[in-house]
């Protein structure tokens, strides 16, 4: 595996100008950020090789380098879900070609039902924590050229990149909550019964993506940062029938937030 994710990272390094310091993966509500970036690179997933090919609706798959807040970046348009069918070590493929780029730090966006019940529809959870209920893309051989064996996991998102996000909120007057992403396999939204049960664990959002992302960063030593948009709610008493479209629409509309926040953050890195 090592080799392949070499080989595709050799392949952009020919063909990009400089090296990215900064991983973005695009998930629900941040799509508009890559309209701020200058001096662009772009590659269609299809023509990177190696590189899994997306699938899902609204998400598009492109792989974007160029300046943000004037600094280097590499931005993932669409990411692999594995309720897609990818496997979890494909899922993860993209996050491995941009640590060998040199990343030194990853940022991740995704939509989620909020259980915590101060939670609203359009909340920004911060994500301190996640619980992992789908399959650890570490499973299986470890190469040690990625990392230890037996990665730890005590802070898996970074303190400082969080103290960040909440200094840039409060300039623009954003409300940021924190809390605990728990990560399932889709592609079914929670019963009213699995939304209790997420609650009771220890959860405040639940989703379908990012955790194996995070868990393969922070297996390489990248620093992570998430944020999640809550879409819908699984709160008692709140659950109403939720369709992709309504996670779709309810993202777009915190699109602007979100995109300042990590705009602004990038700026004082
Ligand atoms: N559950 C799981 N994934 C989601 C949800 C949800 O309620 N909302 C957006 N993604």
């Amino acid at each position: 595996m090592y080799e392949k994710v070499k080989q595709t990272a050799d392949y952009i390094k020919d063909r990009i100008a400089v090296l990215p310091e900064t991983g973005i993966i695009l998930g629900t509500g941040l799509g508009g950020l890559i309209s701020q970036v200058s001096e662009q690179t772009v590659f269609k997933y299809s023509d990177i090789p190696n590189f899994p090919v997306s699938t899902v609706e609204g998400h598009e798959g492109k792989l974007i380098f160029g300046k943000l807040s004037s600094k280097n970046i590499v931005a993932m348009q669409g990411r692999f879900h594995y309720y897609e069918g990818y496997s979890p070590y494909q899922v993860t493929f993209p996050v491995r070609v941009m640590k060998e780029l040199g990343i030194k730090r990853l940022f991740v966006s995704n939509a989620s039902g909020g259980m915590n019940p101060a939670y609203g529809i359009g909340t920004l959870m911060v994500i301190s924590d996640h619980i992992n209920l789908m399959p650890n893309p570490l499973t299986g051989p470890n190469d040690e050229r990625f990392g230890v064996r037996f990665p730890d996991m005590s802070k898996p998102y970074d303190n400082e990149l969080i103290n960040l996000a909440f200094k840039v909120a409060g300039r623009n007057s954003i409300t940021l909550e924190k809390g605990v992403y728990v990560g399932t396999t889709g592609p079914t939204f929670e019963t009213p019964a699995e939304y209790r049960f997420f609650r009771i664990i220890g959860g405040d959002a639940v989703g379908m993506s990012t955790v194996p992302e995070v868990i393969v960063a922070r297996h390489a030593g990248i620093p992570v940062f998430g944020i999640s948009i809550i879409t819908d709610l699984g709160v008692e008493n709140k659950i109403v029938e939720v369709t992709h479209e309504d996670v779709q629409r309810e993202g777009a509309k915190a699109e602007i937030k979100m995109t300042a926040i990590i705009s602004e953050m990038l700026s004082e890195l």
